[in-house]
């Protein structure tokens, strides 16, 4: 069992501990108690860590470059600039000399490239996408999303931790091996794509087709977060998602409220009652069958999770709220990381301008999902949910469903043979041991990927929950750009091993 703060790293860049919502009690890694990691001799990767230091400031500028290209994948007037922002990193791999393809689809290309095969050792395939979120609401930022700025020791822009800061520290690392005229002892594919926002439909399509060329024993994923500041972390799980629009036709026009009012069925209102009767106040979803693949908690996780020394009452601060809520029986950490739940992300229809407009919709709708965790279906819950509102639809409504995405989660084994690799490298980057945590968040595409090239994954993040990840002031703290892309230059060695 390991206990951090008895490593001789401390010093070398990691920020001590704050008294953070996640600080307190003992930090520990215990998935394999009396497993011993041997650390590497430290003076083979002299060279690297040299150019590493020399190629800071080349590095942000590289950052700064693609973020400043705009690639939102949900905004249709966007495709010039997703284009231009998967060139950008083909020709980084292209410069580099690594074979090297764009490959076209129904939406944003997939970037591939690849270093030449090792034959005897692993081959490891790193995922990360290139396309962002939206910026608005615009005027919360304090700088523009798309001109990356340093502040208090972050580099503030839309994409900077989610995803291209973390997905560049990767490709950075890869072509500081290169540049160092250090033979790779192992081979890297690059698979980056710009729809993982939006649900990866280009790469869910192509996935058959390009299956052989990504053939790969682990992959590699940096698109999560560290558990805290000077905290890192390896990520063992990631929820699924199922993610819907909902529609509640009425009258065939908007009506005057007062003429008509009290005699036809309001769609805003059967809409807030249809939502509101899928989740109970405590938490539990009500969609018959939704609970009956769920893959229970193991005591032993339970354990680990409650050794993380969480603070409820720093967290709710941190968020502004006066009080958490969810699912009964179940601590925070286990509802945001190993629980399914239901969220409304966003109301549409009816009256949203100035003053007051005495109005029954014709429409109103809603922007919906579920986050899923092991073993369930996103498909499923799909019919669960048609299944549902059939059954709860007032009459004088007619309710639409819509499927915008969804995605299984995933579980990492945690006695992948590459785990060990990951551990030391992500110790060597940031100069604490990582901790092992589930996450909450979702990257559709890996469970699929995962059972397509039978192989295992790797979820390695370098970001951190207050990173603002779609929201206004997104950030990624800088030296954590440079830990990630060193933690990354020593995974290499490590996974060859
Ligand atoms: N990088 C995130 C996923 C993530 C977030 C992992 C937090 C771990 C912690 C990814 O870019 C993302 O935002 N995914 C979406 C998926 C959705 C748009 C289909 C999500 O989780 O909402
Ligand atoms: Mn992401
Ligand atoms: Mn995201």
């Amino acid at each position: 069992m390991f206990f951090i703060g008895d490593h001789k790293y401390r010093n070398q860049g990691a920020q001590p501990l704050t008294d953070s919502v996640y600080s307190k009690g003992r930090w520990m890694l215990n998935f394999k108690a009396g497993s011993l990691f041997p650390r590497t001799n430290m003076t083979n990767f002299t060279k690297l860590d040299d150019f590493l230091t020399r190629n800071r400031q080349q590095h942000l500028e590289q950052l700064f470059e693609l973020l400043r290209i705009p690639s939102i994948s949900a905004d249709s007037t966007k495709s010039s600039d997703m284009d231009r922002a998967a060139h950008w990193v083909a020709d980084r791999f292209r410069d580099a000399g690594l074979k090297t393809e764009l490959i076209p689809g129904d939406g944003p290309a997939l970037v591939y490239a690849e270093t030449d095969p090792v034959p005897g050792k692993p081959v490891v395939l790193v995922y990360g996408h290139y396309d962002v979120q939206p910026a608005d609401p615009i005027d919360l930022w304090k700088s523009p999303p798309f001109a990356p700025e340093i502040r208090d020791g972050n580099i503030y822009a839309r994409g900077s931790t989610d995803d291209k800061g973390q997905m560049l520290t990767h490709v950075l690392s890869v072509l500081a091996w290169k540049a160092c005229g250090e033979k790779l002892p192992l081979q890297v594919k690059f698979l980056i794509e710009g729809q993982e926002e939006q649900g990866s439909e280009v790469l869910e399509a192509k996935l058959p087709e390009i299956a052989k060329r990504l053939a790969c024993d682990v992959i590699v994923i940096s698109d999560s977060s560290q558990y805290a500041k000077g905290q890192p972390a390896i990520t063992y799980g990631l929820r699924g998602i199922a993610y819907f629009e909902l529609r509640v036709h009425g009258p065939k026009m908007d009506l005057h409220s007062g003429s008509f009012g009290g005699a036809v069925t309001n769609p805003a209102l059967a809409l807030a009652r249809i939502l509101t009767e899928i989740k109970t106040a405590d938490g539990r979803i009500q969609l018959p069958g939704f609970y009956d693949s769920v893959v229970e908690l193991e005591p032993s996780e339970r354990e680990m999770w409650q050794s993380l020394g969480f603070s409820d009452d720093r967290f709710a601060e941190s968020l502004g709220v006066d009080a958490l809520t969810g699912e009964s029986g179940y601590t925070t950490l286990e509802r945001r990381w190993a629980r399914p739940t239901f969220d409304v992300h966003g109301l549409l229809g009816g009256y949203q301008g100035e003053g007051g407009k005495t109005v029954i919709p014709s429409w109103n709708g809603a922007k919906i999902s579920f986050r899923l965790v092991p073993n369930q279906d996103p498909k499923t819950v799909g019919e669960q949910l048609r299944r549902f509102i059939a059954e709860h639809t007032p009459p004088g409504v007619r309710v639409e469903v819509i499927d915008l995405h969804g995605g299984r989660g995933v579980v990492v084994n945690p006695d992948s043979k590459y785990m060990k690799g990951a551990v030391e490298a992500v110790e060597e980057g940031f100069g604490v041991k990582p901790v092992l945590i589930r996450e909450g968040g979702s990257i559709p595409i890996v469970a699929q990927m995962v059972d397509a090239l039978e192989c295992d994954v790797l979820l390695i993040g370098w970001g951190l929950d207050d990173d603002g990840a779609h929201s206004p002031n997104e950030k990624f703290c800088l030296e954590d750009f440079y830990r990630g892309i060193r933690a990354s230059s020593r995974l290499w060695h490590h996974l060859a091993r």
